[in-house]
């Protein structure tokens, strides 16, 4: 059969039809998995009494030297210790060569006397020991998970058992000598 131009104008206008449709229907389509997608990505955002407690403030001028307080930050505690010139000493004379973690005590803190750690141990996540006066500190006087047995120091690094990784320390910062932000 001979093709006529005119038959080639109208596989062109075709062409064009079916491309528009194609378009529409992805389009049609995005839109609608968007849609479907949305409550869906609408719950993975925060809830708004978790984004109050994006950060956390406190007032530590109650605190005592020797004293811990617990605090919560995005659900997590947070061990805010002030320490005594005895565990800062401590904490400052150990040798990095001697820590499963290297870091040393200045790097670990802003002021000498607050320590502030998220509480939880970094083997598999349970809250380590030490916080309140009769509590076993572990054999470095710091604190201790009973979990699996390990020992953390008076700056919060692991020292002894199986935990991988000294206590974190969260983002924080001083507003003035004694009240703090916590995120
Ligand atoms: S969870 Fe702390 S030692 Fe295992």
């Amino acid at each position: 059969m001979v093709t006529t131009s005119q038959d080639k104008k109208k596989e062109t206008v075709d062409d064009t039809k079916r491309d528009f449709l194609l378009y529409s229907t992805y389009t049609v389509g995005a839109v609608g998995a968007l849609a479907a997608a949305w409550p869906f990505i609408d719950s993975m955002n925060p809830s708004k009494d978790v984004l109050a407690l994006a950060s956390t403030e406190l007032d530590l001028s109650s605190v005592e030297e020797g004293q811990s307080i617990t605090a919560m930050w995005r659900g997590k505690p947070v061990f805010i210790r002030k320490r005594t010139a005895d565990e800062i000493k401590l904490a400052k004379s150990i040798k990095l060569s001697e820590l499963k973690d290297p870091q040393s005590d200045g790097d670990r803190v802003q002021k000498d006397q607050w320590l502030v750690l998220v509480g939880i141990c970094t083997h598999l996540g349970c809250i380590p020991s030490g916080q309140k006066g009769g509590d076993v500190k572990g054999d470095f006087n710091g604190w201790f998970c009973p979990c699996h047995g390990s020992h953390y120091d008076t700056s919060g690094r692991i020292r002894k058992g199986p935990a991988p990784k000294n206590l974190d320390v969260p983002p924080y910062r001083f507003t003035n000598e004694t009240n703090i932000i916590i995120g």
